[in-house]
């Protein structure tokens, strides 16, 4: 184990989660001991996330997120577990042991090593004369300024030349394969994953190289290749040029969907672009760009795809309160063609006259709708009091309202009776599913992530019931009659199992200290099951009983069950039944 447990417990006294949380999110109702904000991890309007200072953990009603503060930390900056500790032993101003400091960051700082050194290489390649077909293509898309910069490099026509130069250098054969810059062939030997390719470094805020994405030169397939996923690259956390986008003074971020789209846009002036790379773009991607800029514009390609792509980015964005903008690029496919057809000059008016997100939405809303008839009028009335409805500010409301109402036909007054109908309703379906989630009796409902969903739910309702009154009440009880093999979800048993083990060691049961053994989803699901107090101290032991009774009442019926079915089946076998 990488932390003591020892130090994680000081870490997370010295770090109250209600401080930490309200550094980020205003914590502006109270409820019993639990507060309640919006939560940063969801678009919402009214607080369903809860942060509980006697078991300082929060969990969100909305979304299902949960954790220790250390999971909160994790979410919301973005960063592994161990970066996390860092983070709030600097916030704490603690010392982080050396000896036991993230076992993981030798190979991390391995990896980017060979990372820079691969770059470096690729670069090389470009630069020199056996590097002509390269250097043809940059000339070819009239971006030869912008090699430096980018630091983009060349990834010879062969199969051995990066693994030839990077073992020479003394990576060895796993340190190639894990930075997904080689493959293993068939005969067991060594390949250069990326060949005869432009290539892009992917750079992160820091100035680490944590992957590639290399262009083919001619029309051949994949157009791109990108990195897989490394200990140090998450193509859903990081964005291509953001290194350098964070330095510019223009005081939004261009949103691009392509690579020589950013490249392009840099090059006439617009040093603020950047990009997802080979994904749509993520919450995490988008938590990533709040960080530097609170105005988004988004210029992604003029063909369908690049329309939905960018509804589904507003819809992204616009939970973190940034400003966001969309660009619509006439007689292009997208900002590289437009920019190399029509100048940069061009492309600045298109961002002047780029409408933000709501005018862009009620405009294709508009055009979803005949307006020519009432029936059109009327559909058109509904969806855009709907959008509006969504606004958070009231004099947002107010002027789009206006204009709204104008195109529908109806006078302003009857149009802002329909917002304020929605939003009313809005509202009041907010309410009940907070009421109804926060008043729930303990009850298993199924785990956020896929992979841990529970097969028998009766008997992980009582599963979760064991797990909260043990946490809750541990002096309570002696040594519980179950193991982990009575429970029927793997997951509940393997966090039995680590409470009870705590527990008989005499230790407390913190989030914070499970937090090494568990990954993000299982503390999640603890959390929430944490997060249950309707049963009271009192009336602890009669539902621990009830528990027990339950989860061996479900196994009974299991087994019962299965040699009913053996039994069935031994039936037809003797009686020469079936097939
Ligand atoms: P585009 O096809 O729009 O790329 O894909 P582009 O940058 O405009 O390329 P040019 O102008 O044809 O050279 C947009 C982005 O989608 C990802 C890449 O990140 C690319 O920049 N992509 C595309 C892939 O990851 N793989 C592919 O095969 C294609
Ligand atoms: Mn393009």
């Amino acid at each position: 184990m990488p932390f003591s447990e020892d130090f994680l417990e000081e870490l997370s006294r010295r770090n109250d989660i209600v401080d930490v949380v309200s550094g980020y999110v205003p914590l502006t109702k109270r409820s019993g001991a639990n507060m309640f904000g919006l939560c940063p991890f969801h678009g919402e309007k009214t607080p369903s996330f809860s942060v509980n200072a006697d078991k300082q953990i929060y969990h969100c009603f909305g979304c299902g997120k949960g954790g220790s503060v250390i999971n909160f930390i994790m979410e919301i900056e973005n960063l592994s577990f161990p970066d996390a500790v860092q983070f709030l032993a600097r916030r704490a101003g603690m010392e982080v042991p050396e000896d036991t400091q993230d076992v993981n960051r030798g190979r991390r700082t391995r990896m980017l090593d060979l990372n820079r050194e691969a770059a470096r290489f690729f670069h090389a390649r470009l630069m020199e004369d056996a590097g002509r077909a390269g250097q043809a293509y940059v000339d070819r898309r009239g971006i030869r300024s912008m090699v430096k910069p980018f630091g983009m490099g060349f990834a010879p026509d062969s199969w051995q030349s990066l693994t030839d130069a990077m073992t020479a250098k003394g990576y060895t054969r796993q340190e190639l394969v894990d930075a997904g810059l080689c493959r293993v062939g068939k005969s067991g030997g060594l390949y250069d994953y990326f060949r005869n390719r432009l290539m892009f470094p992917v750079i992160d805020v820091r100035g680490n190289v944590i992957g590639f994405s290399g262009r083919i030169l001619d029309d051949g397939e994949p157009k791109y290749l990108n990195s897989p996923d490394t200990l140090v690259y998450s193509k859903s956390h990081s964005l291509f040029a953001l290194n350098l986008a964070k330095k510019s003074k223009s005081g939004y971020i261009l949103l691009a969907e392509g690579n020589i789209d950013v490249v392009s846009l840099h090059q006439a002036g617009f040093d603020s672009a950047v990009a997802s790379l080979g994904t749509s773009l993520t919450a995490d991607q988008a938590r990533l760009l709040a960080r530097y800029t609170s105005q988004v514009i988004i210029a992604y390609d003029n063909d369908a795809a690049g329309q939905k792509a960018a509804q589904r980015a507003i819809g992204i964005l616009q939970p973190l309160d940034l400003r966001i903008n969309v660009v619509k690029i006439p007689g292009a496919k997208d900002p590289d063609e437009f920019i190399q057809a029509n100048g940069p000059q061009a492309f600045r008016n298109l961002i002047e006259r780029s409408g933000n997100q709501v005018e862009y939405r009620l405009e294709q809303t508009a055009a979803e709708y005949a307006l020519d008839t009432d029936a059109g009028r009327v559909g058109y009335l509904r969806a855009a009091a709907k959008l509006i409805a969504s606004l958070p500010g009231s004099v947002e409301r107010e002027i789009y309202g206006l204009r709204a109402a104008e195109k529908a036909g109806v006078s302003p007054e009857a149009f802002k009776l329909e917002v304020e109908r929605v939003r009313k309703q809005n509202a009041a379906a907010a309410r009940k599913q907070r009421d109804r989630e926060a008043s729930a009796p303990l009850r298993a409902v199924q785990p956020q992530s896929r992979e841990l969903r529970f097969e028998n739910v009766r008997s992980a309702v009582a599963e979760e019931g064991v797990l909260n009154l043990l946490c809750r009440f541990p002096e309570q009880f002696g040594a519980v009659p179950l193991t982990a093999a009575d429970f029927t979800s793997p997951v509940l048993g393997g966090l039995y199992e680590a409470v009870t083990e705590r527990l008989r060691q005499g230790r407390s049961v913190s989030l914070a200290a499970l937090g090494q053994q568990f990954g993000p989803d299982e503390l999640t699901l603890l959390a929430k099951i944490l997060q249950h107090d309707e049963i009271s101290a009192p009336a602890a032991q009669q539902a621990m009983g009830d528990y027990i009774n339950k989860i061996r009442a479900e196994r009974d019926r299991a087994t019962r069950g299965q040699d009913l079915r053996g039994y069935a089946e031994k039936l037809k076998q003797t009686k020469g039944y079936g097939s």
